[in-house]
């Protein structure tokens, strides 16, 4: 197989063409003095600190590349979506695109340096240079979203869960799955998607651990519900993601994911875990799996089975609650600027949410009767 010698790579000669000689630069001597040193590399700009004007010298991951061709002339440009934990900017290279393009993998970090400018109203950071750069120079946090709440807490409440089962059969499945600790530790870091809800790393272990505590008022007022049955469901319904998704300084679909869908993959991984169960009752595998193939509710969002049991149209309403609600707050959440009451046109919702930032009305006072008081209390939506 022929190697194109790194010295000739575009990245490299970009990185020496007559913009700016990164190669020696002091940021560059900074960088290899911390390496050296064995220690990270501080990050010095946050996406959501970026102004119009400012110039640009920092880390960002590369999280979408795309080639595309000028419309008015001939040859193509480059646009990246650049990101670290506070948000994206898109980033534009005019020259060598193409060449550029080649040597550029989504979830690369990248060092860039450049200018923050505007264009159609929108901000577009102006490459100046680009060079990949080692992961190991950095502080992952920097460039990752994580659950804000304690995994150990999360993964506590999954314990509880499946020390609760009374079903052998079902006990002896879902622990034989999650007593593996390497499962258990993927399971713990995994994201829940790549964008749609929970999608940062734990997001998984936080959305089965939010769904759990969901069921109990449900189980509550319906006995009716196989609570054993409806929390296999609960605990094993998405772990196909974690060979859907890979996950690092960038979430992406696998291969498997993109061809197969967590879904087929869960399906395959509690099948085979079933099939090593001596005694298995095969109803009850049927229940099982009927859950996995249905948790979606229907054909068009990738379920192959609607649900036909009380425990698997359980399973889909709650776990369904729980990932629209959290797309609701994180899409809301998203914005920050205070005086922005609307969030930009969402497509997975295909609508404008309200963010209510800013409003504010009164209430009465509690001690005051009952007709209230013009000086009552302010209460802001905003503090949250
Ligand atoms: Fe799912
Ligand atoms: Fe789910």
């Amino acid at each position: 197989m022929y190697t194109r010698p790194f010295a000739y790579s575009p990245i490299r000669l970009f990185a020496y063409s007559p913009i700016r000689l990164f190669a020696y630069s002091p940021i560059r001597l900074f960088a290899y003095s911390h390496i050296l040193k064995g220690v990270l590399v501080p990050k010095k700009q946050f996406v959501s600190d970026l102004t119009t004007g400012d110039r640009v010298d920092s880390f960002f991951v590369l999280t979408e590349k795309k080639l595309l061709d000028y419309k008015s002339k001939p040859g193509q440009f480059l646009s990246l979506i650049l990101s670290d934990r506070t948000g994206s900017v898109e980033g534009k290279v005019w020259e060598r695109a193409a060449e550029m393009s080649a040597e550029l993998n989504e979830g690369d970090l990248l060092y860039i340096v450049g200018r923050l400018e505007t264009y159609r109203q929108s901000p577009q950071l102006k490459i100046e240079t680009l060079e990949t750069a080692d992961a190991s120079q950095v502080e992952l946090g920097d460039f990752t979203v994580a659950t804000n709440r304690d995994i150990g807490e999360l993964k506590s409440i999954v314990r509880q869960c499946l020390d609760g089962f009374t079903s052998p059969h079902l006990k002896n499945l879902t622990a034989s799955l999650f007593s593996d600790e390497g499962f258990f530790e993927q399971f713990s870091a995994a994201p829940a998607a790549k964008a749609l809800h929970h999608a940062y790393l734990g997001g998984l272990l936080e959305h089965i651990a939010e769904v759990i505590e969901l069921c109990e008022p449900m189980l509550r007022l319906y006995p009716q519900i196989d609570r054993d049955l409806l929390m296999t469901g609960v605990l094993l319904h998405d772990i196909g993601k974690i060979r859907e998704l890979s996950w690092g300084l960038h979430t992406e679909y696998t291969d498997e994911g993109r061809l197969l869908g967590h879904i087929s993959i869960g399906y395959e991984m509690i099948y085979e875990k079933i099939r090593q169960i001596n005694g298995f009752p095969e109803s009850l595998k049927n229940r099982v799996l009927h859950m996995i193939l249905s948790h979606h509710g229907v054909y068009e969002f990738g379920s192959p089975r609607r649900p036909k049991t009380i425990e698997a149209q359980a399973l889909h309403l709650v776990e369904n609650l729980d990932a629209q609600l959290k797309g609701f707050v994180q899409t809301i959440e998203g914005v920050r600027d205070p005086a922005q009451r609307w969030t930009d046109f969402n497509r997975r919702f295909d609508r404008y949410l309200y963010t209510g930032y800013g409003d504010e009305w009164e209430c009465p006072d509690e001690d005051e009767d009952e007709g209230g008081s013009e000086d009552g209390t302010l209460f802001e939506m905003q503090s949250r």
